[in-house]
């Protein structure tokens, strides 16, 4: 594990600090991917691994999660998006899982955060605008997930890039801050921290590391994006998403109708590796990842570069 730097260490940093971890860094929710496999990786690195509950599949998150406690003794957390999990009891059964971090993300911060803090879990509140930041404050989170618009995945119809609304949310919460969107080493890390964040996620990053299980042919189309590789879809409905340019995304770009009903069969392309069976989410970050590396070399890569960068606007 890399040494942490002085700014991830919790007595001044609030999120290593609700997370309980070493270096404030968290693998994103995505569903069918952030599974025990990805997600003890995370967290054995010294991070902090998210199992998803976005697939729906709640037995076999139940499973997941049972698993990440064989497979690591490290922290990690839970996501709920809340437009994708239609199970209403979706909120006790994660407080039934003993898991002490939850992000809450794709619906209105007023709906679980009291259940779950009630509970004694530390809720984050994925965010991607100003006025959803204020809202989710008021509704009394613990602290936000700040997305920008460049990120993968789904996203507000009104997408902002993280350079702009992070400082902008920064100014007006005194909440701690996840950046995200656009970061995928130490010097976004950096970047992120600049701008007022005190820890960040990654999700394209993650999607393309070793130990993600989605089949190699995705991480390859990762590794072979460029930076104008992906497609901002159905902004005129929600939710709006961003993923990859293959021929079944060129083919939904100008579609006048909610493509979310064409979103096709995910396991045939997470799994099956065909890259036109259904809608690759990914993140303009896409072009700068040039190769599929084990998490803990992400993730101590990530350190160094951070270290070096602060040391080197600081000299
Ligand atoms: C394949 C994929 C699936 C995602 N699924 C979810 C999800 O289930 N819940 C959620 O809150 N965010 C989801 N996201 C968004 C990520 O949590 C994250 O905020 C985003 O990927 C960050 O931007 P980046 O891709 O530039 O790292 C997903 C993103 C991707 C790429």
């Amino acid at each position: 594990m890399p040494a942490p730097h002085p700014a991830f260490d919790s007595s001044v940093n609030r999120v290593s600090r609700d997370l309980g971890v070493d270096i404030p860094i968290v693998q994103a929710p995505m569903g069918w991917i952030a599974r025990s496999q990805l997600a003890s990786a995370v967290s054995a690195a010294g991070a902090c691994g998210i199992i998803e509950t976005s697939s729906g599949e709640l037995d076999t998150v139940k499973d997941e999660i049972r698993a990440m406690r064989e497979l690591t003794d490290r922290p990690f957390g839970v996501n709920i998006a809340q437009a994708f999990v239609r199970d209403p009891a979706i909120a006790e059964f994660v407080i039934d899982q003993g898991v002490k971090f939850v992000t809450t993300s794709a619906g209105s911060p007023t709906k679980y955060t009291g259940v779950l803090k009630a509970a004694g879990l530390t809720v984050y509140h994925v965010v991607p605008t100003l006025a959803a930041a204020l809202k989710a404050v008021d509704a009394g989170v613990d602290g936000l997930v700040v997305e920008g618009g460049e990120g993968g995945g789904f996203k507000s119809p009104t997408p902002v890039s993280t350079m702009v609304l992070l400082p902008l949310v920064r100014s007006r919460v005194d909440v701690p801050i996840i950046a995200a969107g656009g970061i995928c080493d130490g010097m976004t890390m950096a970047a992120a921290f600049a701008l007022g964040a005190e820890g960040v996620q990654m999700g394209t990053r993650m999607v393309s590391a070793a130990e993600s299980p989605v089949h190699d042919n995705w991480k390859q189309a990762i590794v072979s994006a460029a930076e104008t590789d992906t497609l901002f879809l159905n902004d005129r409905h929600s939710p709006a998403l961003r993923a990859l340019r293959t021929d079944r995304t060129e083919a939904l770009q100008y579609a006048e109708h909610n493509v979310f009903g064409d979103f096709g069969d995910a396991k045939s392309l997470y799994f099956g590796g065909d890259m036109n069976a259904a809608i690759a989410l990914s993140g303009q970050v896409a072009g700068r990842i040039d190769d599929v590396r084990p998490v803990a070399d992400i993730i101590a890569g990530t350190v160094s570069e951070f270290a070096a960068t602060v040391a080197r606007l600081a000299g």
